[in-house]
């Protein structure tokens, strides 16, 4: 790996309780700059917002590290070949085969059944004089996009509980290798026998349309499908929890701001858009790796280094947005990083955008009065180097 004369910093297991304060020191030296993550990997952090941009959009950095492959009955072979993994023209073939079912038009004739799946939660944690404390993330964040994506998919939202535990373990920093092993395993046999089952008895749902343009059309392979069955699962779920959680922790800690948003329910779009932009539901990217040596913000990248886009830290980023530490829900905050940038830019932003607007609102509208039930310092992250969600957040409800 290159430049020696960057020393690199490492990491330590408290960048996951407050990533933002790390990248603005790392931006305020060098907006691309070598540190070594909790886990042990080396990496090109990238914190400027323009440098950030200019990487997502780049084709020289591969979503392939050069030279590795995984052994082909593995199970990291089986979940490997999604979309997010892929570089053109695998990517874009990949893409349009669920493009369509993801765009804003098609996503908001789903608005009746996210309003009628926040409903029910919304009845659940009202009921009964004896909850005066839920755990909002638990009781309303996690089931409300887990069930729209289990039931567009056609996975059965009884099976939700089980995929929380492996999907949290995939993406976590450091889970012991054998724990890892024990869940992408279960997760890949889980897939591969709803498909069998799918094979034997169709139904009107993705996972049915893509058996056929597997099997009829021969547009993907079977690892192709059953890795997209996979990402489609785990980026439907493991993103929008954290930004209906983290978000309304973020209002809660800026009454102000919530008391706006309250008096006015015309700026829940704008609010969103704001939220995403403050709690970076996807704190960074996913690894790309440089396919040709490269010069990025100052810093000269070798062939094979691994890059890490630092959304969180390009959406604070003080070149690009004014008092960036700072949540103002009537700001324009277009131009956040927030669902990435280039050709990954993320597929089901718009579900994102109707989920969370729908959830906040819902919840806004029910409670009158919403607070905190735990001191805020005592609330903890995730260790993910890719998600920033809370482990949990328990608050009191009261109409
Ligand atoms: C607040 C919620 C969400 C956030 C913040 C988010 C963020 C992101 C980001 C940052 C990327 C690009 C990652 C990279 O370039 O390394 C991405 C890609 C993707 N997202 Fe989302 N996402 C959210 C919700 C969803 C939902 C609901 C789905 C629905 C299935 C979804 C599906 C995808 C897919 C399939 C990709 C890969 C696109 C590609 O490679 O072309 N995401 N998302």
């Amino acid at each position: 790996m290159s430049a020696p004369h960057i020393a690199a910093e490492r990491l330590g297991a408290d960048y996951f309780q407050d990533p933002y304060s790390v990248h603005a020191r790392l931006r305020a030296q060098r907006p691309v700059t070598r540190v070594i993550m909790p886990g042990g990997t080396p990496v090109w952090m990238i914190t400027g917002y323009t440098e950030a941009r200019a990487a997502l959009a780049d084709p020289r950095l591969s979503k392939r590290w050069p030279g590795w492959h995984p052994e082909p009955d593995s199970i990291i072979a089986t979940m490997d070949l999604h979309m997010l993994n892929t570089d053109p023209p695998d990517h874009g073939r990949l893409r349009r085969l669920v493009n369509k079912a993801f765009t804003a038009r098609q996503v908001e004739r789903l608005r009746p059944r996210i309003t009628a799946i926040t409903a029910g939660l919304l009845d659940d944690m009202s009921a009964g004089p004896d909850r005066p404390e839920v755990d909002l993330l638990a009781s309303f964040a996690f089931p409300l996009p887990i069930t729209v994506i289990c039931e567009l998919l056609g996975v059965p939202p009884a099976d939700r509980d089980d995929f929380r535990v492996w999907s949290a373990t995939i993406v976590a920093d450091t889970p012991a290798p054998e724990v890892f092993q024990a869940h992408a395993t279960a997760m890949a046999r889980y897939f591969m026998a709803l498909l069998a089952a799918k094979r034997q008895q169709p139904r009107d749902d993705m996972l049915s349309a893509l058996l056929a343009a597997r099997d009829d059309e021969d547009r993907l392979s079977e690892n192709e499908l059953v890795s997209m069955a996979f990402l489609l699962l785990v980026a439907g779920h493991e993103t929008t929890v954290n930004l209906i959680a983290s978000g309304m922790l973020a209002l809660l800690l800026n009454p102000a701001e919530l008391a706006r948003l309250r008096a006015d329910p015309a700026l829940t779009g704008g609010a969103v858009e704001e939220l995403l932009r403050y709690v970076n539901p996807v704190s960074n990217a996913t690894f790309r790796f440089a396919a040709e040596p490269l010069e990025l913000g100052g810093a000269r990248i070798a062939l094979g280094d691994p890059v890490l886009v630092s959304l969180s830290g390009a959406n604070r980023d003080p070149a690009r947005f004014g008092h960036p530490d700072g949540l103002d829900v009537g700001r324009d905050s277009s131009g956040h990083l927030a669902f990435g940038h280039g050709i990954h830019y993320c597929l089901g932003a718009p579900l994102a955008r109707l989920e969370a607007g729908i959830a906040i609102s819902g919840l806004l509208a029910r409670f009158g009065s919403i607070s905190l039930a735990v001191p805020a310092a005592s609330l903890r992250w995730r260790p993910s180097t890719l998600i920033h969600g809370l482990e949990a957040l328990p608050v009191r409800l009261a109409p």
